[in-house]
C-alpha cells in the first residue's frame, strides 16, 4: 500500500485560526506569564505559531513520550522519553499538543503534571477527533474539531514522514 496526503485545511487557514487562539489566549493570562509545554515532537510547528502570537509573557519547556502503539493506535500506556528540564511549581502551565484522539495520552499526561503542583494547568490542542475519544480529558482551547481521518503536516506524521508539510493533509492509502 502507497499513501497519497489531500490538503485538509490550508497553511493560511491554519495560520489564522492559531492567531485567533492566541489571542484568546493573551486574554485569558492577561497579568500572568504562560508557561508551555511542548508535547515532541508533532507540537513543535504549533507550538512555534502559537507562542509567537502570544502577547503576555511565554516561558517554554519540552517533553516527549511515547504510547506503545503501532503507528496509527495509541496503547494507553505512556512512557516518558524525555521530562521537562524545569518544575512547575506555582507555574501557570499551558499544555500545547498536536492532536487528540483516544485522549488516553493526555489524560495520563495531565494527571501527572497536575500533581507537580502547577498554579494552573490547561491544554491546548491544534486539531481533535472527539468521535475518537476512549478516555475523557478536559480541553480549553481547540483549534480544529476534525473527523476520523488520519491527518498529517504541521508537525504530525505518519511513519515520522510529512511532519514539515505546511498544512495539513488526510492520509489516503492506495492499492499499488
Ligand atoms: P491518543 O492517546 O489516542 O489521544 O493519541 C494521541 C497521539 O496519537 C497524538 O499525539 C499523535 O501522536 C497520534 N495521532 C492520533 N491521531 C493521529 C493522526 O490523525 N495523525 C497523526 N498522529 C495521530
Ligand atoms: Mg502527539
Amino acid at each position: 500500500m502507497k499513501e497519497k496526503v489531500k490538503i485538509f485545511l490550508t497553511e493560511q487557514e491554519v495560520d489564522e485560526r492559531i492567531a485567533e487562539i492566541a489571542k484568546q489566549i493573551s486574554t485569558d493570562y492577561a497579568g500572568k506569564e504562560v508557561h508551555l509545554i511542548c508535547i515532541l515532537k508533532g507540537s513543535v510547528f504549533f507550538m512555534c505559531e502559537l507562542a509567537k502570537r502570544i502577547t503576555v509573557p511565554v516561558s517554554m519547556d519540552f517533553m516527549s513520550v511515547s504510547s506503545y502503539g503501532n503507528d496509527t493506535k495509541s496503547s494507553g500506556v505512556v512512557r516518558i522519553v524525555k521530562d521537562l528540564d524545569e518544575p512547575l511549581d506555582g507555574k501557570d502551565v499551558l499544555v500545547v499538543e498536536d492532536i487528540i484522539d483516544s485522549g488516553r495520552t493526555l489524560s495520563y499526561l495531565m494527571e501527572i503534571l497536575g500533581r507537580r503542583n502547577p498554579r494552573s494547568l490547561r491544554l491546548c490542542t491544534l486539531l481533535d477527533k472527539p468521535e475518537r475519544r476512549v478516555k475523557q480529558v478536559e480541553v480549553d482551547y481547540t483549534c480544529f474539531n476534525i473527523p476520523d481521518e488520519f491527518v498529517v503536516g504541521y508537525g504530525l506524521d505518519y511513519a515520522q514522514k510529512y511532519r514539515n508539510l505546511p498544512f495539513i493533509g488526510i492520509v489516503e492509502f492506495v492499492e499499488e
